[in-house]
């Protein structure tokens, strides 16, 4: 079985955006430990990063003859986008939305998500910790 792990605008620059917020480790390093922990629970790992909204809704509809489940980091568009929401509708298998900073502590406007209408589990604060433990939650719902 294979996990889409989708982040959107912005999530390129990991590491070196904003390290107080989001800190100093890379997507890069973000995919490694991911791609260990998933040939652990037998899950093959495909990240993607992108920094436009319709190739995000893309990567969705590509994930619905792909994966078995969703990771996504919308960034900015949890907050705005609807396209992205509808998308995931479409989707069959669990999606975990994942915020790397606690959005809840942040700026009103980070505090409403589009994408938590559909996703099954939310993680947020937990730095780019949260990634690996969607993968391990990943790897309960998908046994
Ligand atoms: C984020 C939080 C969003 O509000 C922000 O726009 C991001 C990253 C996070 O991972 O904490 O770009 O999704």
């Amino acid at each position: 079985k294979t996990i889409y792990i989708l982040n959107g605008p912005n999530l390129n620059l990991l590491g070196k955006r904003q390290p107080e917020i989001y800190g100093s480790d890379t997507l890069a390093h973000v995919e490694a430990t991911c791609t260990a922990l998933g040939a652990d629970l037998g899950l093959s790992v495909k990240l993607m990063q992108s920094n436009h909204e319709g190739e995000i809704v893309e990567m969705i509809h590509e994930a619905r003859d792909n994966a078995a489940g969703i990771i996504i980091n919308p960034a900015a568009y949890t907050h705005t986008s609807v396209a992205i929401l509808d998308a995931l509708h479409t989707f069959e298998g669990p999606v975990l939305e994942v915020h790397i900073s606690n959005v809840h502590k942040r700026e009103a406007f980070r505090h409403h998500s589009y994408v938590s209408q559909r996703a099954d589990g939310v993680i947020a604060g937990f730095g780019v910790e949260g990634y690996a433990l969607a993968m391990r939650r990943m790897g309960s719902l998908l046994a």
